[in-house]
């Protein structure tokens, strides 16, 4: 279909893996959104009861495998929630099919192969885009505007910090080095997004250390600076050891503001604390459900042919970046990520 046929029609989505975050979170999400519909699901042939009862509760196609779901003419968009190592491969696959994509995060752990996904996308013109739900998050479009008011001044620095323990023996994909695993490529996804997000470009240099609890292949937790140049800075921590957390904090000249549960959930206000010379101010943003809000983005997108509301180029950093702390953490020092790309516009 081309954008003009998908004006008046549903976006019929097909989603790979019948996990229980996507049957809670993802589907419904879906299922509310107005043009959206949940159309065929699929799991490994040896996870077939699970398709089946997805399938079941929602009246959705169930396909043997990935590949029957792919070449599914009544799917027009996939959704992919698999292990970080899968995502590349699908997405491309799904793409030749001639499909729309939304991602899990991280896209890619690779910029490389964002760049290929770029390449397939426009070749098939086909909207991707990686799942970043707290970026459609009330609040932090309020964290931009506040931000971009002038009321904590200029921005220099960026303070991330995002958390949740993972049990080892819980056979968690998270734990699993095959499978993409670590905290990097997991939490860590966000705590590098926040700083990108808000400075707009990648950093030049980067000095990270992961540490790994023991009996694991995986980096559990790590803490990292990130450097853009002329004063402006970031320090991140991420974990899968600690309890919950998911916060961050932009420092300007002439103040600071917080947002203290970057990943509000459906039910809980958003609270956006700053803090100047004139005292602390709260301000509290009704709650909302993000991931419905991603994919109403995402369809929105679809159907008007625009870009997706997380660029590409966005991706592509994230990547970028993640790569050079698993670089630095591995050589013991600092690493440069720099290209002619990003830093254009300092
Ligand atoms: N944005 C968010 O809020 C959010 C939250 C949770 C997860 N995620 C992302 O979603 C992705 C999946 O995470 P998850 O927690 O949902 O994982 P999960 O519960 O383990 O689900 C992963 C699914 O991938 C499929 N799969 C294919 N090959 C597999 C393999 N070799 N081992 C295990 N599963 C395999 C399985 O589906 P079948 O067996 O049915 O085929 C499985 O249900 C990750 O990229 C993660 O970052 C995002």
């Amino acid at each position: 279909m081309t954008a003009h046929d998908e004006r008046d029609s549903t976006l019929r989505w097909g989603v790979l893996g019948a996990t229980s975050y996507i049957a809670t979170h993802l589907i419904p999400a879906i299922t509310a959104t107005h043009g959206c519909a949940l159309t065929a699901v699929a799991s490994r042939p040896e996870r077939a009861a699970a398709a089946a009862e997805l399938g079941r509760a929602h009246g959705a196609t169930v396909h043997p495998d990935y590949r029957a779901l792919i070449a599914d003419p009544a799917v027009d968009a996939v959704y992919i929630p698999l292990p970080n190592t899968q995502h590349v491969d699908w997405t491309l696959r799904a793409l030749e099919a001639g499909k729309h994509v939304l991602v899990e995060k991280p896209m890619a752990m690779d910029e490389e192969d964002c760049a290929r996904i770029e390449k397939a996308a426009e070749a098939a013109s086909r909207t991707v885009m990686e799942a970043f739900m707290y970026r459609f998050h009330p609040q932090q479009r309020r964290a931009a505007e506040i931000l971009a008011s002038g009321k904590i001044g200029e921005l220099r620095g960026v303070r991330a910090s995002f958390a949740f323990r993972i049990e080892s023996g819980s056979g968690n994909i998270r734990l699993d080095a095959a499978l993409g695993g670590g905290a990097t490529w997991d939490v860590g996804c966000y705590a590098v997004d926040v700083p990108l997000f808000f400075f707009g470009r990648a950093p030049g240099q980067v000095s990270a250390h992961f540490s790994s609890r023991p009996g694991l292949a995986v980096d559990t937790s790590a803490v990292a600076t990130m450097d853009f140049g002329q004063g402006h800075f970031a320090v991140v921590d991420y974990s899968i050891d600690y309890g919950p957390r998911a916060a961050y904090e932009l420092q300007g000249t002439r103040g600071t503001l917080m947002v203290r549960n970057a990943w509000a959930m459906d039910g809980e206000d958003g609270v956006v604390t700053v803090l100047t010379e004139d005292g602390v101010h709260e301000e509290t943003v009704p709650s909302a459900n993000h991931y419905q809000l991603q994919v109403e983005a995402f369809a929105a997108a679809v159907r008007d042919g625009a870009p997706a509301p997380v660029p590409l180029a966005d991706s592509r950093r994230t990547a970028r970046v993640g790569r050079a702390f698993v670089a630095s953490a591995a050589a013991g020092g600092a690493a440069v990520v720099t290209s002619a790309q990003e830093t254009e516009g300092r």
